[in-house]
């Protein structure tokens, strides 16, 4: 897996391009990953003036430690080469990542992937470094979601777009992320997984959109605890209230951590004392193999980058 690919995103921090308070507010907040929004955060009058904001933002703000992202318009609009052409052009080598809502087809990836490696040879930019944030977010995007998963090297995330989502498939509900009333199991179960298994198949991550209910925090938790516990690396956050929870839910617990570790070394202890001969032990009660120490590995990589 590429390092870009592994970098920490547990929290995913939107900022409307078209408000330069926020755009100035956002570089003090500890979200591992900022996304400056051209698109539905900004209303259409604003949208061109909002991509001169942005790249002023990433070209004088200090976004040290943070992933930087700018969501460009969908490619259904006119709007959207020109925010890639002005961004990547204005601001290409104070930009990590691209990221498309909207994501229909395998061709919406390689026609941004195409455009941003013409503009990088343009400006004599390294070609490939900026990669490329596919949000799903609808029904033909999730039909779809593994040839988009596998359309291009630069493709570092598969994002769940839940708002737009539930109102593509008529979904009866209007609060974004919770249960719609009525049905008695998990709504958005198989979503998520076909999302998953589409980005780790491709080696990708993958991130949990948004939840709208900004000042209910143990709302946030609860939804943000179920894609977590799949397997999901983050979640958007849109409120400076929801970072230390979304750092939190998906950085694993000292308890789980400090498990993980054990079982990475008394694996490593037992198949270094027996010249390789031995494939499991005992931990305690638990019997550990070669797939314990894989999953141990997981959660033991991602206790580490949250620096426990
Ligand atoms: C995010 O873009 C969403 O539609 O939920
Ligand atoms: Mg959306």
């Amino acid at each position: 897996m590429s390092t870009n690919r592994l970098r920490p995103r547990r929290s995913c921090l939107a900022v409307p391009g078209s408000n330069p308070r926020f755009l100035e507010k956002a570089q003090g907040l500890p979200a591992d990953q900022v996304f400056l929004d051209l698109e539905d955060a900004c209303a259409p009058l604003v949208k061109e003036s909002a991509r001169t904001s942005v790249v002023k933002a990433l070209n004088e703000g200090d976004w040290s430690g943070k992933t930087r992202v700018v969501r460009v318009n969908d490619w259904t609009t006119h709007w959207t080469y020109r925010d890639v052409i002005t961004v990547v052009e204005g601001a290409g080598e104070n930009l990590d990542c691209v990221m498309l809502p909207k994501v229909q087809d395998a061709g919406q990836i390689s026609a941004l992937d195409l455009l941003l490696t013409q503009i990088e040879k343009t400006m004599g930019l390294p070609v490939g470094r900026i990669g490329i944030e596919a949000q799903i977010e609808n029904a033909r995007g999730l039909v779809n979601v593994d040839e988009i998963a596998a359309a291009s090297p630069r493709l570092e995330t598969i994002v769940f777009g839940p708002a737009d989502f539930m109102a593509s498939i008529n979904m009866k509900s209007l609060v974004v992320g919770e249960q719609p009333p009525g049905y008695p199991a998990d709504a958005y179960h198989y979503i998520l997984m076909r999302i998953l298994m589409a980005a780790r198949a491709n080696d990708l991550q993958a991130i949990d959109g948004p939840y709208l209910q900004i000042r209910n925090v143990p709302g946030f938790r609860e939804v943000a605890g179920r894609s977590a516990a799949l397997g999901f690396d983050g979640k958007w956050v849109l409120h400076p209230g929801q970072i230390d929870a979304a750092n939190e839910v998906y950085s694993p617990s000292q308890e789980d951590y400090d498990h993980a570790e054990m079982i990475l070394d008394a694996y490593a202890h037992v198949t270094s004392h027996e010249g390789g001969a031995k494939g499991s032990a005992m931990l305690g009660d638990e019997m550990i193999d070669e797939a314990s120490r894989k999953m141990a590995l997981v959660i033991a990589a991602k206790g580490r980058a949250a620096g426990l």
